[in-house]
This record gives C-alpha cells, sequence and structure tokens, in this order.
C-alpha cells in the first residue's frame, strides 16, 4: 500500500496533486498571515498619517503614556476641541465626520476605538519607566507618522521585551537581572 502510494506521488499525476496540495497550504498559510495583519475595523477611519503631519503631539491624544499606567486613545471630545470649528466636519461628503463623529458627539458617547497593540493580562508592562529611560514611541511602535490606518504590530512578545532588556542593560550586571528577573513582567 505504503510503495503504492510512492510510485503513484512519483508518477506524473501525484506531481500534480502534490503540486497542488503544497500550493494550496502555501496560499492558505499567505492567507492567515495577510488576515492577522489587516488592520481592523475601527469605528472612525482615523489616520495617523495625517494627524500627525498637522504637527500634532502624541502626548497631546495618548497622555497617559507619560502620566498614567497606559496612554489611552482619545475620546470624541478630544477630536471635538478642533473638528466642532471645521467646516468639513459637518459636509456630508465627509461622512466619516458629519455622521460617524457627530454622531457619537451628540449620543455623548464615547468612541469604541478598537486596540491594536497589546500584551496580555499576565504580562506588566507600563509605558512610564520606558519613557522615563529616554526610549521614543517610535523605538516600539514603529514610525506611526506614516500609518494611514493602525495596523496589527510588530508583535509584542518575550523575546522582543527580553532583546531589548539585555542590549540596554548589558554594562550593569545588576541592572540585567532585574530587567531579565521573570518577576519583573510577571507577578
Ligand atoms: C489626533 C489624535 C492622535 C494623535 C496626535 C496620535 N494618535 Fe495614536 N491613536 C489615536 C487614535 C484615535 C487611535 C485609535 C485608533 C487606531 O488604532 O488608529 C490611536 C492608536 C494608536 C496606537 C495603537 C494603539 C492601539 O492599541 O490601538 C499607537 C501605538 C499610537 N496611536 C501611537 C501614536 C504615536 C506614536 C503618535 C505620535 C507619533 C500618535 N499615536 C499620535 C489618536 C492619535
Ligand atoms: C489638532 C486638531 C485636530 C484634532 C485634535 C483632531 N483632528 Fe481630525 N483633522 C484635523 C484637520 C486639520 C483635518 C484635515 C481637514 C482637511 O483636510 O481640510 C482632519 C481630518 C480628519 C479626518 C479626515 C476627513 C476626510 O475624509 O478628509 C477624520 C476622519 C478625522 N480628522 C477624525 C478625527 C478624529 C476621530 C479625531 C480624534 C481622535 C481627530 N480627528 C482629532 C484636525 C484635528
Ligand atoms: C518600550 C516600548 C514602548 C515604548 C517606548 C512606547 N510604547 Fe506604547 N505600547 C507598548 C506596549 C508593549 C503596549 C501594549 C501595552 C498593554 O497591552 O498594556 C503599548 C500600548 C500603547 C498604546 C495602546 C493604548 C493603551 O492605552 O494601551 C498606545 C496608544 C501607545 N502605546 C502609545 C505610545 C506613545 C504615544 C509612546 C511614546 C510617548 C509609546 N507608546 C511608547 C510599548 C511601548
Ligand atoms: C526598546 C527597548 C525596550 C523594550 C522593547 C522593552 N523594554 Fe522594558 N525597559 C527598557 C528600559 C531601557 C527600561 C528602564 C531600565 C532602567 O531602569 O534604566 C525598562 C524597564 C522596564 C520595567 C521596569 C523595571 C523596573 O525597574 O522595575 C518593566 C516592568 C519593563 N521594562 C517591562 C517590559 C515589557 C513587559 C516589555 C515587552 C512587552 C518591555 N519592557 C519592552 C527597555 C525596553
Ligand atoms: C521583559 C519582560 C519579561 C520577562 C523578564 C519575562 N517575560 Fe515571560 N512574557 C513576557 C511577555 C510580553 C509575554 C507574552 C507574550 C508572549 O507570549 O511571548 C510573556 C509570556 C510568558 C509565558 C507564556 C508563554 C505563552 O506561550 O503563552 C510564560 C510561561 C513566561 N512568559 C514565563 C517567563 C519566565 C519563566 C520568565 C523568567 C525566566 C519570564 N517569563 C520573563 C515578558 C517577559
Amino acid at each position: 500500500m505504503i510503495r503504492n502510494f510512492f510510485e503513484w506521488v512519483m508518477g506524473p499525476m501525484g506531481r500534480i496533486a502534490v503540486l497542488i496540495t503544497a500550493l494550496s497550504l502555501f496560499s492558505l498559510t499567505a492567507f492567515g498571515i495577510y488576515q492577522t495583519q489587516q488592520p481592523p475595523d475601527q469605528p472612525i477611519e482615523f489616520t495617523h498619517k495625517l494627524h500627525v503631519g498637522l504637527g500634532i503631539q502624541c502626548l497631546y491624544c495618548h497622555p497617559g503614556a507619560l502620566r498614567g499606567p497606559s496612554p489611552g486613545l482619545p475620546t470624541q471630545t478630544k477630536c471635538w476641541g478642533c473638528h466642532q470649528q471645521m467646516e468639513k466636519t459637518f459636509d456630508p461628503n465627509f461622512p466619516e465626520l458629519s455622521e460617524k463623529l457627530v454622531g457619537y458627539i451628540e449620543r455623548n458617547e464615547p468612541i469604541p476605538w478598537v486596540p491594536v497593540a497589546q500584551v496580555p493580562d499576565f504580562v506588566h508592562f507600563t509605558h512610564r519607566p520606558h519613557i522615563a529611560a529616554g526610549l521614543n514611541c517610535e523605538n516600539c511602535h514603529g514610525d506611526m507618522t506614516q500609518v494611514e490606518i493602525a495596523e496589527n504590530p510588530q508583535v509584542l512578545n518575550m523575546g522582543w521585551c527580553l532583546n531589548c532588556h539585555r542590549e540596554r542593560a548589558a554594562n550593569d550586571p545588576e541592572k540585567l537581572v532585574k530587567l531579565t528577573d521573570c518577576g519583573t513582567c510577571h507577578y
């Protein structure tokens, strides 16, 4: 039986079948990767590129990166500060603003942004020590000034954290122990 199978695989029909199987497996994998890198549907099509290009600081919209436990995503009132003064906001040709943003304002409802950059609950991460150590947003989030709609970020996994911690503490054994200790990131 096994022998017959090998003979069949090595024959012309078998080769075609193997090729088709390999191709479909490949495209399934490619599709899976493509899917996980797609940006999620956001309640409003907000683009970083445009807004950061206007000169708005990251911390204006994500002040918690410096002050709080997490950067936070901006509420509708933060958007409204600028947009209520703009004609475009009420122009029906721009439904992302005239229907969606105005809708959240009228209903006094926070915009339910879908978080993209996240670590699991059992990981302890806060921005403060990282910003205090002089890291910039783009060290970890890439160049957000070019992002149209935030995509799934580079994997924020344990290897990524540890690599940088080892690099940063290379010349300081005490710090190295601290920054690679399980209890620093896990309780
Ligand atoms: C005008 C407000 C505004 C400014 C300025 C801004 N952001 Fe954002 N940011 C948002 C909004 C709204 C979201 C949620 C929607 C999304 O993911 O695109 C977001 C999402 C993010 C996310 C993804 C987080 C997540 O889990 O959803 C990162 C990372 C981020 N911003 C970093 C930055 C950096 C770095 C800068 C400066 C270069 C910056 N932002 C400037 C409004 C802003
Ligand atoms: C500092 C002022 C400012 C803030 C804060 C701000 N915006 Fe904007 N936004 C602008 C300007 C300026 C434009 C460009 C308008 C133009 O093209 O004439 C714009 C454009 C947009 C557009 C694109 C409209 C289009 O289709 O051309 C959307 C959508 C938008 N903003 C959503 C938001 C959301 C959501 C927030 C809050 C997270 C926000 N903005 C915060 C100033 C701001
Ligand atoms: C050392 C790496 C690192 C640096 C530097 C960094 N971040 Fe983050 N950021 C992360 C990680 C990891 C998460 C996921 C945290 C979580 O799940 O709680 C995150 C989450 C976020 C989020 C998601 C929203 C939220 O409140 O969880 C925003 C927005 C964000 N960062 C903005 C910024 C901004 C703005 C800066 C620069 C002032 C910055 N980050 C600097 C690693 C970093
Ligand atoms: C790009 C480099 C970089 C990355 C990536 C990074 N860190 Fe850090 N981390 C640092 C630096 C630098 C410090 C500050 C060290 C010091 O005290 O001088 C720090 C400090 C910390 C601290 C505080 C340690 C203390 O002194 O109590 C924690 C907790 C932490 N990081 C967790 C994480 C986790 C979790 C991740 C991954 C999700 C991560 N870090 C990713 C560079 C990084
Ligand atoms: C610098 C921060 C950091 C340190 C130090 C750290 N971890 Fe993690 N760990 C993470 C992050 C972030 C995740 C979640 C992302 C992932 O699955 O890689 C994680 C995930 C895990 C998981 C779950 C893996 C999984 O596949 O779900 C285990 C188990 C774990 N860590 C054990 C440890 C042990 C044991 C140590 C000490 C030798 C340690 N960690 C040190 C950041 C850290």
